[in-house]
């Protein structure tokens, strides 16, 4: 579908990817050297929208101190991505009708029609059909919408793309925080596959950044991963290997863990650690021979 102009609607639950397929199609696309203009018409009132939209002339309201171009000339030769149109007013849903229809719009308070050649892709989360059946969402504009229509399934129902992705956050968050190649646990994958994610590839990805950044080696276990994923609370996770431990082993376990993991990013240099924690460094070394904390030789995994 990139070559052609034809308008898309990119329909899916929030976090499945929508923005990045609009990106996908666009740079995909002829246009891809014209601009990619997002903007989100769920997010502001009808009037701002239409200003950012359409543009406005100098004094077409109190606050037009200037002219201003609209989105439609920013995008002009590229794509326009309208991101959450659902929630747009109906009033606007008019005027953008007739954008669609014959490429043209006069600025607010104008009175010169501009010609524009522009691709609309039109993403949402909601059900636009059920809108348009309640009497939130005109229907003229929805066909306009939905010549060609992309429908992303939740992630749940794309269990198989689950290790590709993690595996492609892995590999980006190990890079972007100059770590050595990061992969799961055959228990922490099976974790992943099994899980609902409601929010879809964007709480993937958080939790596997998450993941990341709390390792110390090479291999990600599923006690990495947030409670809510494993279905463990954070006491399950520290009792996991005492289940008799008191308040005070608990805590002593917590402090253990934060000492080693600043530790071992400080490449167990400790006088960086202290500074980190700002504390002296004597300190450092008393908790260090209390809690039995074994300094290991620099250098990372
Ligand atoms: N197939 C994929 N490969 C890599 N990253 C992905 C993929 N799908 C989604 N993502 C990542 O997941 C995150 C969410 O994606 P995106 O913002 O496109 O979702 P969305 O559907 O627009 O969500 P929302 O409805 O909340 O706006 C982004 O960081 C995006 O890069
Ligand atoms: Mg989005």
């Amino acid at each position: 579908m990139a070559p052609s102009r034809s308008t898309i609607l990119i329909q899916g639950e929030s976090g499945t990817g929508k923005e990045m397929i609009a990106k996908a199609i666009h740079a995909n696309s002829p246009r891809k050297d014209k601009p990619f203009v997002p903007i989100n018409t769920g997010a502001m009132p009808s009037e701002l929208l239409e200003s950012n939209l359409f543009g406005h002339v100098k004094g077409a309201f109190t606050s037009a101190i200037a002219s201003k171009k609209g989105l439609f000339e920013v995008a002009n030769g590229g794509t326009l991505f309208m991101d959450e149109i659902a929630t747009m007013g109906m009033d606007t849903q008019a005027k953008i009708l007739r954008v669609l229809q014959d490429r043209r719009f006069m600025h607010l308070g104008g009175v010169q029609e501009i010609q524009v050649d522009v691709r609309i892709i039109a993403a949402t989360n909601v059900d636009l059909r059920k809108e348009v059946r309640e009497g939130r969402f005109r229907e003229d504009l929805f066909y306009r919408l939905n010549v060609i229509s992309v429908d992303l399934p939740p992630l749940r129902a794309r269990r198989e793309d689950i290790p590709l992705l993690a595996q492609h956050f892995l590999d980006f968050y190990a890079n972007e925080n100059g770590l050595a190649p990061r992969k799961l646990s055959a228990d922490a994958l099976r974790t992943l596959v099994d899980y609902e994610w409601p929010g879809n590839v964007r709480e993937l990805e958080n939790s596997i950044e998450r993941s990341v950044v709390l390792s110390s080696g090479p291999v990600i276990g599923s006690d990495l991963l947030p409670g809510h994923i494993t279905g463990r609370s954070f006491q399950d996770t520290l009792m996991e290997h005492n289940p008799d431990a008191t308040l005070f082993n608990i805590l002593e376990d917590i402090e253990r863990r934060i000492i080693v993991e600043k530790l071992e990013r400080c490449n167990w240099n400790q006088t960086e650690a202290a500074e980190q924690f700002h504390i002296p460094l004597s300190t450092l070394n008393q908790k260090i021979k209390r809690l039995n904390i074994e300094i290991r030789k620099k250098g990372r995994e």
